[in-house]
């Protein structure tokens, strides 16, 4: 294939606008329902808000909370919301992510700093259920950290026992979905919890999928257990959760850690604990953002 070079003169949108709308016509048509992945539609009118929201504030930029306040303020009505549906203790905070895999990158990376932080550095494996998503093997190589899968047990639920057996010394967290997205069934992750208070290390709840759908389910009549921040914490050892909401490809990640989202310096900045990362000394201004992304 000839490598496609910056054409020599401009199009106008007239004619922009057709060519991209022919690009389109070799897409699945999820419209018609033609598509089980990738596309989260909630219909027309929703498709419209989220349209018009975004066009809104496409061109300022999340890495100026000061210059926009405006952003700052949505952000952080989102995090509260989902700390709230989670049942998020006083303390409890979150960030914007751009999705599933920067949240459980940024998880990951807050409990290997945490292990660090407490002379433990030792804690660079994480156990995981057969079932969980890719990324936490894509967080673990760029966190140099290793990741032990652990065959689910017959009904495609993580087998705790199979789980508990795995956990050793090296161990810094365990990983439950609510649910998983290879079969859409729910871990024990009461039974992760009670794991995790045991042998004293981390659980995180992947719950992109679920995360915005169990609470509203449970709401609704559902009988679900407790797969949230209703859990019991351990001593040391906060609960992390991940969810998702409508994009625009955006969405927070929680979790609990009273004792240093308390700490002025991060109440100040109203950031959590991944953004502590060592910023060189910098002329322009300071780099200091949530999550990986800084502007977005
Ligand atoms: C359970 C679960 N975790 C993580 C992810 C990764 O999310 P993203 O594709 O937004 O990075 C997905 C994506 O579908 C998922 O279903």
């Amino acid at each position: 294939m000839t490598r496609p070079a910056l054409p020599e003169h401009g199009v106008s949108w007239g004619r922009l606008k057709p060519q991209m709308e022919s690009l389109a016509e070799g897409d699945f048509d999820w419209r018609a329902g033609r598509l089980a992945l990738y596309v989260f539609d909630a219909g027309d009118e929703v498709r419209a808000v989220v349209k018009d929201a975004y066009a809104m504030f496409m061109t300022e930029n999340g890495l100026g909370p000061a210059a926009f306040p405006s952003l700052r303020r949505m952000e952080d009505d989102v995090v509260g919301f989902g700390l709230s549906l989670l049942g998020a203790p006083e303390g409890a905070c979150g960030d914007m992510t751009s999705g599933g895999t920067e949240s459980i990158l940024m998880a990951v990376k807050t409990c290997r700093d945490y292990w660090r932080a407490k002379d433990e550095a030792k804690r660079t494996e994480i156990v995981v259920p057969q079932s969980v998503h890719p990324a936490f093997n894509k967080a673990a190589e760029y966190l140099g950290l290793t990741v032990k899968r652990v065959p689910v047990a017959g009904d495609f639920t993580a087998d705790v026992n199979a789980m508990a057996a795995a956990v050793g010394e090296h161990t810094m967290m365990v990983v439950a979905s609510a649910p998983c997205f290879p079969y859409g069934v729910i871990d024990d992750i009461e039974g992760l919890s009670r794991l995790a208070i045991d042998r004293d290390i981390w659980l995180h709840v992947d719950a992109c999928v679920g995360g915005y759908f169990a609470p509203f389910a449970r709401m609704n009549g559902v009988n679900l257990s407790p797969f949230d921040f209703a859990l019991p914490v351990c001593g040391r050892c906060p609960p992390t959760c991940t969810n998702t909401a409508t994009r625009p490809k955006a969405h927070p990640r929680c979790f609990t850690d009273p004792l240093r989202c308390a700490s002025i310096k991060f109440s100040a900045l109203a950031i959590g604990p991944p953004a502590i990362w060592s910023r060189p000394p910098w002329r322009a201004q300071d780099p200091a953002a949530p999550s990986q992304r800084p502007g977005r």
